[in-house]
């Protein structure tokens, strides 16, 4: 296919640099939107070290399209996408469209993109798909110091649900979540414990911006939530107001679930409402959560350990005047039940925290053996079972499923999924249609986890 240059966008610092002034003013940051134009999206993306200012400090980070996090792309279903992307890095990279069921030999983590080298990835996107979704670097042995450095941005694939009233009507934003460290002005490099830990940052940023706050117009807001962390958890409650969860990983749900608090892993999403009950500023808190981290005493502390924290602000939302939030909609997505899966698969998560390796049933990753193989079409029981002491989040390429139980308790809603928490010894029952052909991952999204083992290949035929 020939690309028509006049219509590829050009992501110079330019057109970045116009957009990012724009939220700055607005107070609001949000990373800049690039929108398939019809029915196409033809986008030329750098990923390159790039000079910033975060949370009030000069920094060098690693970004995509110049802007920290990357580009929010924006499509809809069928819609044509084609990206190159311009590796400026001093290092090979590559990019994973993470949780679009598309071919593994266009979304393949096994290729490499040389330093000074391009390379388009071309697809269509799924019909009946809809959700918040994401891109990052997946070269093997580099996901978490690219991820780490800043190389992450959202996919939003809009849905015709979109138009329903309720949701039509709310006040729409995205709320890329992601932690960063600097050490003279760059990301802080990793620490042989962030490598048995998974490696976490002391500026928890919404949108690249510490506690920004959110002046709302509306009463209703539609939050897309993705957590792009290496390895933080984010556990989220909003002060005087429940959440209303309309969508996870892989889109809508059935009907709206209300929650008190939001658990986000790391590479989950989720989709929530916020109706405001009443005027006032209300603060979304980041409470602690216990991952089960090792601790590595320090002469200067507890070195590479998330301290046992009290809740801290992660943004505020300011209620507009008199506030009459919309209608919660009644029905969502309609979800296929799955039954009579014909075959289980057996997956184990086991750790060596002194070697610092970890595994997928007693076997470090290697891209030459095959672990799993399938036929398009199968319904799978997948069992993956946490051997370890940490929580690990399972994450699966290509096969969007449906958690059946989570530590022997049945899931509460019916979702499409691609990234599930485990905690220590928790084992997750999953449904996997195995869908497109091709070889493909899974494997802990703890990135550092997977850096240092903890992913296999699934080959369906
Ligand atoms: Cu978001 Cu294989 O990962
Ligand atoms: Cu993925
Ligand atoms: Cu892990």
């Amino acid at each position: 296919m020939r690309t028509d240059r006049r219509s590829v966008l050009k992501l110079g610092a330019g057109l970045l640099l116009s957009h990012w002034v724009r939220a700055q003013r607005a107070s609001w940051p949000e990373p800049p939107v690039l929108r398939a134009q019809e029915g196409r999206l033809l986008l030329e993306l750098p990923a390159a070290p790039t000079r910033l200012k975060v949370a009030g400090r000069e920094a060098l980070l690693w970004t995509y399209g110049g802007s920290f996090p990357g580009p929010t792309l924006r499509v809809r279903p069928g819609d044509e996408v084609r990206l190159t992307l311009v590796n400026r890095l001093p290092e090979a990279t590559n990019l994973h469209w993470h949780g679009l069921p598309i071919p593994p030999k266009v979304d393949d983590p096994f290729r490499e993109i040389p330093k000074g080298e391009a390379w388009t990835y071309a697809f269509t996107v799924p019909k009946e798909l809809a959700g918040t979704f994401w891109y990052h670097p997946h070269l093997h042995g580099k996901v978490a110091p690219q991820l780490f450095a800043g190389l992450a941005g959202a996919l939003v694939v809009e849905s015709p649900l979109d138009r329903l009233p309720e949701l039509q009507e709310a006040e729409e934003h995205l709320l890329v979540l992601k932690d960063l460290a600097l050490e003279n002005g760059q990301p802080a490099p990793h620490t042989p414990m962030d490598w048995v830990n998974g490696k976490e940052g002391d500026l928890v940023l919404v949108n690249g911006a510490l506690r920004p706050t959110l002046q709302a117009q509306k009463a209703t807001l539609r939050l897309r939530l993705l957590n792009a962390a290496n390895a933080r958890y984010f556990r989220l409650r909003l002060e005087d107001h429940p959440l209303y969860l309309i969508a996870a990983d892989g889109g809508f749900l059935e009907e709206p679930y209300e929650l008190e608090e939001l658990l986000l892993a790391p590479g989950e999403r989720a989709e929530v409402l916020v109706r405001f009950r009443k005027e006032g500023a209300f603060r979304l808190l980041l409470l602690p959560y216990e991952r089960g981290v090792h601790a590595m005493p320090m002469a200067h502390g507890m070195h590479g350990m998330a301290p046992a924290d009290q809740e801290e602000p992660l943004l505020t939302l300011v209620a507009p005047q008199n506030p009459k939030p919309l209608p919660l909609p009644l029905r969502l997505a309609r979800l296929p039940r799955l039954e009579k899966p014909q075959a289980t698969w057996r997956l184990v998560f086991g750790e060596d925290m002194m070697a610092g390796r970890f595994f997928i049933n007693g076997q470090a990753f290697d891209p030459k053996r095959v672990d799993l193989r399938g036929q398009q079409g199968q319904l799978i029981l997948l069992e993956v079972e946490n051997g370890g002491d940490m929580d690990h989040p399972f994450h699966l390429h290509t096969h969007p499923f449906q958690v059946l139980s989570l530590g022997g308790k049945p899931f509460p809603h019916r979702a499409w999924k691609d990234t599930v928490n485990l905690k220590a010894k928790e084992v997750a029952r999953l449904l996997v249609p195995l869908g497109l052909p091709g070889r493909t991952v899974f494997h802990c999204h703890i990135v550092e986890h997977e850096d240092r083992g903890m992913m296999g290949v699934l080959e369906v035929g």
